[in-house]
Order: structure tokens, then sequence, then C-alpha cells
């Protein structure tokens, strides 16, 4: 028997089928429209990404020659906060799903933080306030959408993020469809309350959200229902924001575990156990992870929102690299960034800044500099950006990171796995098993069925692949951070 994991991302929608040691067994993976109907703007279409859920859980079956009845249990991960509307008895959509990267309601944030203060629901939600979480996004569609307010009054009309969305369709959808999140996702709405895991009914009332759209809080790993359809038969019984799973991924169990995952953005997580830790120097505090009965586990997290998406960028809109492993090739024909800084404020900046009226700049740029450099200035933006969050986590957890647990698609290039060595000065780390976010998922599902028995059982499929030393000057790498940070200053408070 195995375990099937859907990882819902933000660029695409994969299944990973693993056996009992962590190793993959077979990947279904397809790619889904970016929508961008205004500056700042970004959806996704819910219902193609539930006709690609469906098609990839079918290849990566049929690619193994395995039927549902192999599959022990099936967990969830997902992009977190994109938040969708749909109805519960047609299963329509009210609108595209707005994308954690939107910055549609930068108004919103800027009214409330005049009222409040920014961190107006940071005791209560571990969150400062920013266009980044659900809640905002949700009060939108409810003032924006016509019909809906009235809808999400009576219940007719439903909210969910990307997993809660998934769940209800793979249970049955409009059939009985179960209505759920868990703990991670629910932390990241800003809805929920970190101590009594429940939504909180102040916040609640004073964004003019009703209770009645919102679904069910469970824990990461218990049994929510039987899976209909492709995987029919099947217990979901696994759902993890997508940062959360692979923390789980990589078995930081442990409190002051950390892992850095390079993905579209770039989410440092690091285990704070039982304990809330609030962050003083730009962190969100957030849920970690919640099996069954155990007790709940914190973490604190740094997120970088645009890091592979700014190669994306160079790919798509400049179109100076066909596919995104050419960056490499191109970012090593030059042997620096020829005084080119990239900052990729594109949804303005999140940790440890929460600027969101800040916008990209490229600066220091001469005659000299040419596309090379400005494709090692975007590597390198991500090894910053790092850098920056690493700092903030080890003020905000006093204690010092002695290395760095790396995964997610960038850690192929090898360049920037050298340069963020060289930048955070201290080893970074990969295990052999990258897939460390579909993993994490997989792992909850397991735990809750008894397919593995405890976290030990899962320790041990935890192996290295790789390990970059750092090896560069003290003098070069303050040099190049203090070129960053001035950088950084130039993209702040653009958006007026
Ligand atoms: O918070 C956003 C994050 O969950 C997105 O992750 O891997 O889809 O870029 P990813």
């Amino acid at each position: 028997m195995y375990i099937g994991s859907i990882d819902q991302g933000t660029t695409s929608t994969r299944f990973i089928i693993f056996d009992k040691q962590g190793n993959q067994i077979s990947v279904g993976q397809k790619e889904h429209s970016q929508i961008y109907p205004h500056a700042g703007w970004v959806e996704h279409d819910s219902d193609e990404i539930w006709s690609n859920t469906q098609e990839v859980i079918g290849l990566a079956l049929g690619k193994a020659n395995l039927s549902p009845l192999d599959i022990a249990a099936v967990g969830i991960t997902n992009q977190r906060e994109t938040t969708v509307v749909w109805n519960r008895f047609t299963g329509q959509p009210y609108y595209n799903a707005i994308v954690w990267q939107d910055t549609r309601v930068g108004n919103m944030v800027a009214e409330l933080a005049n009222e409040g203060g920014a961190d107006c629901f940071r005791a209560k939600t571990g969150l400062p306030l920013a266009t980044y979480f659900s809640g905002l996004k949700l009060k939108w569609l409810l003032e924006n959408v016509e019909g809906l307010r009235e809808d999400a009054e009576e219940g007719t009309a439903i909210f969910g993020n990307i997993d809660t969305f998934i769940i209800w369709h793979l249970t049955g959808g409009t059939d009985g469809g179960i209505h759920i999140t868990d703990v991670t996702n629910a932390s990241r709405t800003q809805l929920m309350n970190l101590q009594s895991l429940a939504w909180d009914d102040d916040i609640l009332t004073k964004l003019n959200i009703p209770k009645a759209m919102l679904p069910a809080i469970k824990s990461s790993s218990e049994i929510y229902g039987e899976a209909r359809g492709v995987l029919s038969g099947v217990p979901v019984a696994g759902d993890l924001g997508d940062q959360q799973a692979a923390l789980v991924g990589q078995t930081c169990f442990a409190a002051g575990e950390a892992k850095n995952t390079y993905g579209t953005g770039c989410f440092m997580l690091m285990n704070t156990g039982e304990k809330i830790t609030p962050s003083t120097y730009g962190l969100l505090t957030t849920v970690a992870y919640q099996f069954g009965n155990h007790p709940v586990q914190y973490a604190l997290e740094g997120s970088v929102a645009i890091t592979g998406a700014l190669v994306q960028w160079l790919r798509d809109n400049l179109e100076i690299i066909k596919n995104s492993a050419e960056i490499e090739t191109l970012a090593n024909s030059v042997e620096d960034n020829g005084g080119c800084y990239f900052v990729p404020a594109f949804s303005g900046l999140y940790a440890p800044y929460w600027q969101a009226d800040a916008r990209g700049v490229i600066v220091g740029l001469t005659r000299y500099v040419t596309k090379a450099h400005i494709a090692r200035a975007a590597l390198e933006a991500t090894a910053f950006q790092t850098l920056e969050v690493l700092e903030a986590m080890e003020k905000d957890a006093g204690i010092e990171i002695s290395s760095l647990r790396v995964d997610g698609g960038m850690v192929v290039n090898e360049t920037l796995m050298q340069f963020q060595a060289d930048m955070v000065d201290v080893p970074v780390v990969c295990p052999a098993m990258i897939e460390t976010t579909a993993l994490g998922a997989a792992y909850a599902a397991g735990l809750a069925i008894g397919y593995w028995e405890d976290l030990d059982d899962l320790k041990q499929n935890w192996g290295i692949a790789q390990t970059w030393k750092p090896d560069m000057e003290a003098s070069k790498r303050d040099n190049l951070y203090h070129y960053w940070k001035k950088a950084v200053t130039r993209s702040f408070e653009w958006e007026e």
C-alpha cells in the first residue's frame, strides 16, 4: 500500500504517490493559468484547478499501474491564503480565486492600519496587516461581488482556501462534500485566534465576515472523510498548508529546527514547539502542525513573496531566458553582478519589511550592465532576502541557526545554493527527497491511519543529499549585503 499526496501550488498541481520509506513512486503534474486582470492583481480559475487535480491523480495512478485500492490514505497540501468562494448547492465559484500575491486590498490595509496600527490583529493571529492573508481578500469579495453577502449570510456561499475547496470536491462536492480546513491553513486567514484555534468573533465582526461561510477547523492529521470519484474509497486524512507541509517533510519536529523552501516565493519556518513566540523583527507567528489529539505546535515564519517567480518573470515578461534552468548558465557567464541589484517587490515587500506599497526596482545600472548581470542579480535577490529573514529569525527565537535545511524547485540551482551558503555563512543542507511539501502531507495522512507509527518512524526517512559550505570573505559578503540593503530602501513607498 502507498500514500497519495495532492500538492496544489501557486503555479501547478501535482499528485505524488509515496511508499513507506518516503520514496516517490509516481507523479502527475499540470500547470494552471495565471490571470493578471490589473497591475498587482493575481487570480486563478478554481474550476481549472479542480479539473487539473483530478487529471494529475489519474496520471500518477496510471503511470504506476495503480488503482485507488492501492492508496491507503490521501493528504492535501496547498498554496496558502488563496481565497475561493463557491455555492454549496451548485458548486459554482462566485469569482476567480484571489491569489495570495494579489495586492488589491492595499487600501483596506492602509485604512485599518490608520485606525488601529499595522499590528492590530497581531496579538490574536500572529500576523501583521498585509495584503497577503485571506481575511481582507474575503472582505473584498463580499463587498464587490453582487449577491455574495446575502448568500454568505444564509450559508449558501461558502469560503475556503484551496485545501478546503479540494477536500469539498474530493469528498462529494454538491453531493455531501465536507467543508473543513486545518489549523495551519486557518492560521493564515487572519481570522483564527492562535490560542483558542477557533474563528475569532471580534475580528469577524470588525471585517464584517459571516461566520456561516467559514469551514470547520480540524487538526492536520485525522480521517476527515472518504474520497469519491477518482480516488473512490480512499480516506482523506491529512491537510497542511504547503510551507508547514515542507517543515513536516523535512522532519523539523523539535523546537529550533528550521527549513527554507525555494518556490514561487521563499518561506523559512522554524518550529517553536508548543510555545506561541511573538515576533518583534518582522516575522509571522503561525501554526506549524497538529497531529490528531496531540498538542498544537507553533512556528515562526519569514515569508518572501517573489523568488522563483522572478525567474519566471525574466522568462515570460522580459524573455531573456527560454527556460528556468537557463538562468544559471546566463548568470555564470559573468563573474559578479556588475553593481546591479534587483529588488523584486512585485507584491510589495513581505518579511521582514511588510511594505504593501513597495514595488520592484533594478538599481546600480550603468552601460556596463548586461542581461547576464540582471540574471545574476535576480538569483542573488533570493539569497539576500533569505539572509534578511534568517537574521530576523535568530533575533526573534534567540537561537543561532547552525545550518539551513533547504528544499523546493530552486535548490537544483548550484550557483544560487553556493551563494546562499556564502551569504548566510552557515552550511546549506539539502535532503535526498526534495519533494518535502508533498511528503509532509503524505506523512500527515499516513500518521492518521497508522501507516507510519510515530515521528521517529518518519525521521528515519530523512537523509542528506548535498551540503554547500560557505566560502566567501566576510568583507566581500558585507559589501554585497550593504548594497542590497540600500537597494531595498529604493523600492519603498512607490504606490501612493
Ligand atoms: O503563502 C504562500 C505559499 O503557500 C505559496 O507557496 O509553493 O505555491 O509558492 P508556493
